[in-house]
């Protein structure tokens, strides 16, 4: 259910009055900008591309192209920048002794301010230590850290030396790393002894020497910083501790000179076929978009605090914990725990004890929180908060309400922000001072941003409708190809719907022109805001030695949004078990990660195929979904009897 007649015809909840005026953008002002930036979006661009410093500026604007066969994405191509400058140096003369980071760590009783000033201190260092072992400009580095400051520096030094960081999701298994590292082709990673997570110690060095044991002569240096001072392995020759390599390089590093299509950063994120892919993103258009959604969608001011419950290893992270606040001379929070522990009022006792102002996080954290009920928020004060956020998966209209009068207190707007990994930054989404909301809506473009609903021939839709969304004409900060494999790029995003961007994503407007983000149409699904391929979940089932075909899709789940149901068929000879059921989600864990986890296994004589040898998947989801009604013809399958034993065997929801 995604909101209700009224909701769709009435704006429910009115911009507070607080709100219209100490926006940067009203409602009037939202339209003629939104206007302009669509019908002069080279004027537009040219005044909003100067809320970065340019060492040397860019005199064109925009050079794209959605052709199909010929994919090419440039913005303010021949300007010169540096990223680390613009997040960090140009801060120094007016806000050196401002807090920059704010570090709440997994222990409640101890947080770290760091201003400005020692941010250059330590990122120069770290930019020192990555070239004492060899990092040079266009390099990769893996990142794989869990959400302590030395992530924000390791990243910010690689900007500042022009080399490429490849942050992998310290969640991910140890062979999930290894495809990433090997992937970028990166010989240098950066890891902790042990991340620590809720009380409980993660062994992120242990699972990066499985995978640069892995990659023997790809690996050559591991920068090891120490967080708990657990006694980890150390291979001689290619591991050292951070603090080590410190003590021997100098204090001083400046930036280098990038060009704006330089590239910033490759992300993995999961598609719809094959391994994940290595999003790339470049220096100049990133840092603009980044930047200017971060202060328009959170209205942002000097002396906000801000929060994002992101992890760095996800796109929200890069954009919005890191580059977007750093780049506007902000102070983020950055927070290494759970939002249960110690208790689960922890959300709203770190809100409590650094006024946060403007907190940003995922549906399912809400539901979850939910679930508990209003008492462990109602004892904490919330006083500083202003504004909410969400983002990574559909807001049902049931935790926006929950969000915004138990969190809220009635008294905060919520910004529901559309967007995606390739996008950069965010692309449909309320201005807190402009846009009237409704509850489960992203609301409307950002600024220069141009969706479409099509259906499934392309047709382009007008009016109140649903179908896929596109969006028609590139912005900034949009992803400049797949990693190595431009030709995936094309394929993947612009042969679907020629000459758009096709996002993947499900969609309806209603008769405001308002967006609803109905869900992923491809074989992705999105589980606790994090992002799944079903074939990567299958091909990790079919790696198992018992397994002879899998069929992963997605059902609804009430906390996760979705939750991942495998069907399994075995090798011949094989009994199916409770015990082996376990067995394939721990081996699902050992090569993905606990992310990819299945909830429901449901082992299968054979699956539902066409004549050709085709899973017909529709037919699962709706199995899964419990929606036997809507089965739809099955006259086509191979052999229709497999159906009735897997409607009579399907597994029940937990
Ligand atoms: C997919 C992108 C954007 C950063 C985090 C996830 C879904 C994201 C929303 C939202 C409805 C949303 C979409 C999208 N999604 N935000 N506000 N409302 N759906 O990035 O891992 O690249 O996933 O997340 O399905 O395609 P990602």
């Amino acid at each position: 259910m995604r909101g209700n007649a009224d909701h769709e015809t009435t704006g429910l909840y009115p911009v507070p009055a607080d709100w219209a005026a100490r926006a940067h953008v009203d409602e009037g002002a939202y339209n003629i900008m939104y206007e302009t930036s669509v019908t002069a979006p080279e004027a537009f661009w040219l005044h909003h591309g100067q809320c970065i410093d340019w060492f040397k500026p860019f005199t064109k604007v925009k050079n794209t192209s959605f052709a199909p066969d010929n994919v090419s994405i440039r913005w303010f191509e021949d300007g010169t920048t540096n990223v680390s400058y613009n997040c960090i140096d140009r801060h120094l003369a007016t806000r050196g002794d401002q807090v920059a980071i704010i570090w709440e760590s997994d222990d409640p009783g101890h947080d770290i301010k760091i201003t400005y000033r020692q941010l250059h201190t330590h990122v120069t260092k770290w930019a020192n230590v990555l070239k004492s072992q060899g990092v040079a400009r266009g390099d990769r580095v893996t990142i794989y850290l869990p959400m302590i400051p030395e992530a924000a520096y390791a990243m910010l030094a690689c900007t500042r030396i022009g080399a490429v960081h490849s942050v992998v999701f310290g969640g991910f298994s140890s062979d999930a790393l290894a495809d990433r590292i090997a992937g970028a082709a990166s010989s240098v990673v950066v890891t902790v002894d042990e991340g620590l997570r809720g009380g409980r110690k993660v062994p992120l060095k242990a699972n990066v020497d499985v995978a640069a044991n892995k990659l023997a002569g790809v690996v050559t240096s591991v920068i090891v910083v120490k967080r708990t001072g657990g006694d980890v392995a150390m291979t001689v020759g290619r591991d050292r501790y951070y603090d080590e390599l410190a003590a021997s390089v100098p204090d001083d590093c400046p930036p280098e000179e990038m060009g704006a299509e330089d590239p910033l950063f490759i992300l993995y994120t999961s598609g719809s076929t094959g391994k994940p892919k290595g999003v790339l993103h470049t220096t100049g258009g990133y840092l603009v978009y980044a930047a200017m959604t971060h202060q328009y969608v959170f209205d942002y001011h000097d002396g906000d605090i801000y929060w994002c419950t992101a992890d760095v290893g996800w796109v929200t992270g890069h954009s919005y914990i890191v580059y977007g606040p750093l780049a506007n001379g902000a102070t983020t929070l950055m927070f290494e725990g759970i939002p249960t522990y110690p208790t689960i009022s922890r959300f709203w006792d770190v809100v409590d004890k650094h006024k946060v102002n403007t907190f940003y996080t995922a549906p399912t954290a809400i539901r979850s929180l939910m679930g508990a009920g209003e008492e462990p928020v109602k004892r904490t004060k919330r006083k500083s908060l202003r504004l909410l956020g969400s983002v990574g998966e559909p807001i049902n209209p049931e935790a926006w309400e929950w969000y915004h009068r138990v969190v809220g207190d009635r008294r905060c707007p919520i910004v529901d922000t559309w967007w995606q990994t390739e996008t950069g930054g965010i692309l449909i989404t309320p201005l807190p001072g402009a846009t009237k909301l409704k509850p489960g809506s992203a609301t409307r473009p950002f600024f220069g941003v141009r969706p479409e609903i099509v259906d499934a021939e392309g047709k382009v839709l007008e009016g109140a409708t649903e179908g896929n969304l596109v969006i028609a004409e590139s912005w900034p900060g949009q992803m400049r190809t797949v990693y190595g494999d431009h030709k995936r790029f094309e394929e993947t995003y612009f042969a679907t719907y020629p000459n758009k961007y096709f996002t993947g994503d499900g969609c309806r407007r209603d008769a405001d022109g308002y967006y609803w983000i109905t869900g992923r149409v491809d074989d992705v699904i999105n589980v606790s805001g994090h992002r799944m391929g079903t074939a990567e979940v299958e091909s990790a089932l079919v790696a198992h030695p018992s397994v002879s075909e899998a069929a992963v899709v997605g059902y609804p789940h009430d906390i996760k949004g979705q939750g991942i149901y495998a069907y399994v068929t075995l090798m011949t000879g094989e009994k199916s078990s409770d015990a082996l059921s376990k067995e394939l989600v721990a081996h699902v864990r050992k090569e993905i990660g606990p992310i990819a986890s299945p909830d429901l296994i449901q082992f299968a004589p054979g699956l539902p195929k066409t004549r050709s040898g085709k899973i017909m998947r529709r037919i699962l989801r709706k199995i899964a979904e419990d929606e036997y009604g809507g089965l739809g013809d099955t006259s086509t399958l191979a052999d229709p009897a497999v159906i009735d034993d897997l409607i009579a065997n399907r597994q029940n929801k937990r």
